[in-house]
């Protein structure tokens, strides 16, 4: 199994590129079932949940083709099959995402529970219930989603709680759907845009994407597009936090810094120095780092996928820092890896208290999510001695070679095979 070995100490400078949005990739890659014509995406990360993605699709009888460059070409002529299995649906819930183009398209899904991951307890219940609204029989049965549909009708559906995946699946079925579907309370993430952005260059109508009202006209026949994927926020706000970090001053090219004006507005109160440039940022560290706490909540809000990274940060505070996770019930697994290398971090239910900042000392660490290793990555920088991170596999699901682009920043880690 493959390492990650950071030496901490090393300042960064230099430029690192962002590359295209996983999260951005995975419904738009699902959205491609939609047609028979083909569907060309371009940025698009080779990443290990991208490849994932992939093989679902040629499980149902897409042909996908990955060029280089970040370039991947589907063609769905034929679904032959309509079983996203547990095999593949258990390494990446995202997968969940092809239900509602399969329904829509087949009349048919059968998509495996994605059951628990590290961090909580995540249903598809609200994915589920919207389905039904629009005429869809669903049964659950060993495991797996059973789902029918002659054709799904247009409806009026408010979502109690914002789901990412929940309105992407939702908009994918209501492209095809008989009729107009109104998405109340629907999540306003870049990702549901940049979805929605090739729904319409596919032929679907499709209004208000990145605001909490989706309206979406059916239509009856949808053809094939290229589109170009948005930069991934997350990596974006990966690379400042690391600079932060680990100091020094570096540009971040190919990003949208309006993605994630959360997270910009929230690392200048601790004293980062972030220019802002057309596609671009300048990033300075500064001396030391101020405490300011945190809440996560949906777009455009502080994201949880970077409230891990941002407690690394916190570590390194002159003060104490409260970060509050509303999104998901169990993501403070880096909590205890941390507290292995030096950090003084209390948690109460749903809120991490962080006394900073603490000498933080390297050790072996164990990633235990996506953005858990990141931010186990992110402490190795700053961290005295050499910090080696285990399940690197969980880092390569989401981030496009992080070795490579940090050592090319100039910090010191390798990857150990
Ligand atoms: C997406 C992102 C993930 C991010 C998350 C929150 C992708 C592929 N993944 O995940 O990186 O951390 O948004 O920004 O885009 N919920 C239910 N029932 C449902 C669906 C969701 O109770 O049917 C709850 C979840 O348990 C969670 C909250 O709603 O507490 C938000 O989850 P959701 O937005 O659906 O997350 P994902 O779309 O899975």
């Amino acid at each position: 199994m493959e390492k990650i070995r950071v030496v901490g100490g090393s300042p960064l400078e230099g430029t690192v590129r962002i590359s295209g949005a996983k999260n951005a990739s995975l419904p738009d890659l699902c959205a491609a079932l939609l047609t028979d014509e083909p569907v060309v995406l371009t940025n698009v990360p080779e990443v290990r949940d991208i490849r994932t993605m992939g093989r679902v699709l040629s499980a149902l009888g897409a042909t996908v083709e990955f060029r280089v460059g970040g370039t991947v070409e589907v063609r769905t002529s034929d679904i032959t099959s309509i079983e996203a299995p547990y095999d593949l649906v258990k390494t990446m819930r995202a997968s969940v995402l092809v239900l509602g183009p399969l329904l829509a398209r087949e009349g048919r899904a059968r998509v495996s529970l994605p059951g628990g991951c590290a961090i909580g307890d995540r249903p598809i219940n609200l994915h589920l219930q919207a389905l039904t609204k629009m005429g869809a029989e669903i049964a659950v049965e060993h495991g797996y989603v059973e789902a029918r549909a002659d054709r799904l009708r247009g409806a009026e559906i408010s979502f109690e709680t914002v789901s990412v995946t929940g309105t992407e699946n939702l908009m994918m079925a209501a492209a095809l759907a008989e009729g107009e579907t109104v998405i109340g309370n629907a999540a306003c993430e870049p990702e549901v845009s940049d979805l929605a952005a090739l729904l319409v260059a596919m032929g679907a109508r499709v209004e208000g994407a990145g605001t909490s009202t989706v309206r979406v006209s059916g239509v009856e026949h949808l053809g094939g597009a290229r589109h170009q994927v948005i930069p991934d926020r997350i990596e974006t706000g990966t690379y400042i936090a690391a600079c932060a970090i680990a100091g020094g001053e570096i540009e971040i090219q190919r990003c949208v810094p309006g993605h994630l004006r959360a997270v910009i507005e929230k690392l200048r109160q601790t004293g980062v120095r972030i220019e802002e440039g057309p596609g671009n940022l300048r990033v300075r560290a500064p001396r030391q780092l101020q405490p300011s706490d945190i809440r996560t909540l949906p777009h455009p809000g502080f994201p949880t996928d970077m409230q891990a990274q941002y407690m690394a940060l916190m570590t390194q505070a002159s003060g104490t820092t409260t970060v509050t996770e509303t999104i998901f019930e169990n993501r403070f697994m880096h909590v205890a890896e941390l507290e292995r290398m030096g950090a003084d971090i209390r948690v109460d239910g749903r809120t991490a208290v962080i006394k900073g900042s603490t000498p933080l000392s390297g050790a072996q660490v164990m990633a235990t999510d996506l953005r858990a290793s990141a931010c186990l990555v992110l402490a190795g920088l700053a961290a005295r001695g050499e910090t080696v991170v285990d399940r690197v596999y969980h880092l390569d699901r989401g981030y496009y070679r992080i070795d490579e682009k940090l050592r090319g920043l100039g910090a010191d880690i390798e990857r150990l095979t």
